[in-house]
């Protein structure tokens, strides 16, 4: 089993913080974000991992993380993405990387509380297809949204004005060796990107996407508000929170 961390894009939603470097090399907690999906997948004891990027400071990933050390890897891959196409664009870039082994895909910007290793280890048993992860949000509007027959997801709507569900379809996905095939049957959708949604639609249809929910708190960072909830929970999972005593240095809200 392989691990992909997809790291590209120009991070627009948060410019101008990302005019002169890139989002993943942003902090979150104490570490840059990129950490956050490394440790993941380490914690899920997948050790073959390559990072696609792109855009500003690529070369900067390479000084940051070298072969991988911080993390007690021996090696890690990289590979540059020019311009922008989509996520499944992206993940197409890692091809010859998988050896059409299966992989465990993290968007770089996917922060989690816990492990997961218990997700990987069934996905590793199933027979074929596919695994994603659900984490039930406020703002399923902002998300890959599953839409359900019972306990079944029946298709995945990508940030639909009215969600089906409260559920979100995390940045973490496993794919077996299909997942190539149906890359190169996508078109661009309606924002001009190959969507994983539509991968994730092709493994429904073919009967082999199945699905867990994540444990623990989930978040995006590529918004302001999203990364700065990163940031807080980051930083609370570190303890910062206690030391900085947030209830004592916010302002009181003054009522009126
Ligand atoms: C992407 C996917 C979406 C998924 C989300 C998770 O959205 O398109 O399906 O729910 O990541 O972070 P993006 O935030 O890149 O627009």
């Amino acid at each position: 089993m392989k691990g992909i961390i997809l790291a590209g894009g120009t991070g627009s939603r948060l410019h101008p913080l990302t005019k002169v470097t890139n989002k993943h090399l942003l902090p979150v907690g104490s570490v840059p974000m990129i950490y956050h999906p490394i440790q993941a997948l380490v914690n899920a004891g997948i050790e073959e991992i390559m990072i696609v990027t792109g855009g500003n400071s690529a070369g900067d990933f390479l000084r940051l993380l070298g072969n991988g050390k911080d993390f007690g890897l021996k090696h890690l891959d990289y590979t540059f993405q020019e311009g922008e196409g989509g996520i499944a664009a992206a993940l197409r870039l890692a091809e010859h990387f998988s050896e059409h082994q299966r992989i465990v895909v993290i968007l770089g910007d996917n922060i989690i509380e816990g492990s997961i290793r218990d997700a990987v280890d069934r996905f590793r048993n199933q027979p074929e297809g596919g695994r994603i992860l659900l984490k039930e949000v406020p703002d399923p509007e902002r998300f890959g949204c599953p839409v359900f027959d019972g306990d079944r997801i029946v298709r995945i709507e990508e940030k639909p004005e009215n969600p089906a569900s409260s559920f979100a379809v995390t940045g973490i996905y496993m794919y077996d060796n299909k997942v190539w095939d149906i890359i190169s049957t996508l078109v661009p959708s309606g924002r001009g990107e190959l969507e994983i949604t539509d991968v994730n639609n092709a493994y429904i249809e073919a009967g082999t996407l199945h699905h867990d929910l994540l444990e623990g708190w989930w978040t995006d960072a590529g918004t302001f508000p999203s990364l700065l909830r990163a940031n807080l929970l980051a930083g609370m999972k570190e303890g910062m929170t206690e030391e900085l005593d947030l209830p004592s240095i916010l302002p009181t809200p003054t009522s009126d």
